[in-house]
């Protein structure tokens, strides 16, 4: 499963960047507008630190069809090739979805509730699908299986379409899609530091160091102990 942080502050990227393996990098309107800053200048900032090969997903605003697709290549032609236009699945999106790519853009399918927005994704042609695990749940459905079942949807109809789950409030959400093999998942910086949080293991790694100082002495490693 590809592993993707889902925000815009270069401060919090940078630090996950440097300890978690990570893919890439989503964004959306509200996502930018918490950070205050001009989307284009925050923008460049990531592609620059993540490099032309990382993916950056960046959402259009246009209502219709014929605003996302001029939006699209703004943005392709900003921040390089390989940014992945995020394009509501609505009717009009689907529209825009269809044609850009057939005319190779990569798109990624989002604001996806449902299992049918999933599958008509897919067949306009998206490279990504991303249904909001969270946010589903919170309606009183059930958003893990919600991503599951438009996964098995693309098997069973060989759409070559990845689910890049969204919207994940815990750990316990991304193991579950992780275990099933999604094709990916992009979590907020709060939700990729709980996965790796744990009291225990930080109180067995102070008792292995508090046991080899005992016997070498303090702030001795197997640099320098005799
Ligand atoms: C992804 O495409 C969405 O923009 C995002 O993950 C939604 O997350 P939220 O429900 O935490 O706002």
């Amino acid at each position: 499963m590809k592993f993707l942080i889902d925000d815009v502050n270069i401060e919090k990227i940078r630090d996950i960047y440097d300890k978690f393996p990570i893919d890439g990098i989503t964004s959306n309107p509200s996502i930018l507008s918490r950070y205050g800053k001009q989307p284009y200048k925050v923008l460049k900032e990531i592609r620059e630190f993540i490099g032309e090969e990382a993916e950056l997903h960046v959402q259009v605003i246009s209502e219709k069809a014929e605003g996302m697709i001029v939006e699209a290549y703004k943005i392709v032609q900003e921040l390089g090739e390989n940014t992945y236009i995020k394009i509501p699945v609505t009717r009009e999106g689907l529209k825009a979805i269809k044609i850009l790519s057939k005319e190779n853009i990569n798109i990624t399918a989002t604001a996806i509730y449902t299992q049918m927005q999933g599958y008509l994704a897919g067949k306009a042609g998206a490279k990504y699908a991303a249904p909001y695990v969270n946010r589903i749940d919170n309606l009183g459905a059930d958003g893990i299986k919600t991503a599951k079942e438009i996964h098995d949807i693309y098997k069973n109809n060989n759409i070559n379409t990845q689910v890049l789950a969204a919207s994940f409030k815990n750990s316990q959400q991304v193991l579950e899609l992780c275990r099933y093999g999604i094709g990916a998942a992009t979590i907020a910086p709060e939700v990729i530091e709980g996965l790796i949080k744990n009291p225990t293991v930080d109180m067995a790694v102070k008792a292995f160091k508090d046991d080899f100082e005992k016997l070498c002495g303090e702030e001795k490693s197997m640099l320098n102990c005799k």
